[in-house]
């Protein structure tokens, strides 16, 4: 099982690197890594769970956060109290994305990141991704609001990219005003 301790955190250089495309068949390898993150995500959201193993409520984890540069990454979505659904996403690419922009009101987290930090990640509305499943079968989905968020901010991680690295050095709430916030 993925403790807390697996994940590396924004001080280990790795976190910053580009990952790699990932090859069919897929590696069992990491079948069994997304199995194992499919896993912590849920727990994590279940209270009871999150206590018991000491994890942080976490929706998306990339492979990148476990050291493995594959581009890859798993989101747990509760969509009702108890249900989830789950994304494994392999390959992915951004097809089209609105010119909306919308923002997380109480700012974005991410696992490897362990302090808090202020400020406006300007992420759009609404974006189609087209991506490959463990199958290696392709899928194109539309995604909106929070869920395209978790998709943004999974796909900078694949580029070395963390969430701070888009808020505003010098004014953290630039342009609040003009975006929505969820
Ligand atoms: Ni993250």
């Amino acid at each position: 099982m993925i403790l807390s301790k697996d994940i590396i955190d924004e001080y280990d250089n790795r976190i910053r690197k580009k990952s790699k495309e990932v090859t069919f068949p897929l590696d069992p390898k990491y079948k069994k890594t997304i199995e194992d993150i499919i896993d912590m995500l849920k727990k994590s959201q279940i209270e009871e769970e999150a206590e018991k193993y000491n994890l942080r409520p976490g929706m998306g984890l990339s492979a990148v956060q476990l050291g493995i540069l594959q581009r890859f990454f798993v989101i747990v979505y509760e969509y009702e109290e108890g249900k989830f659904e789950t994304y494994v996403v392999i390959n992915p690419k951004l097809k089209s994305a609105s010119e909306e922009m919308i923002y997380v009101s109480e700012g974005e987290g991410c696992l490897s990141i362990n302090r808090p930090i202020d400020g406006i990640v300007k992420r759009h509305a609404r974006i189609n991704v087209e991506y490959y499943d463990m199958e290696g079968k392709v899928h194109n989905l539309r995604l909106r609001e929070e869920l395209s968020i978790v998709f943004q901010h999974e796909m900078d991680h694949l580029d070395g990219i963390l969430f701070y690295d888009r808020i505003d050095k010098n004014n953290p709430y630039k342009d609040a005003e003009k975006m929505r916030g969820i």
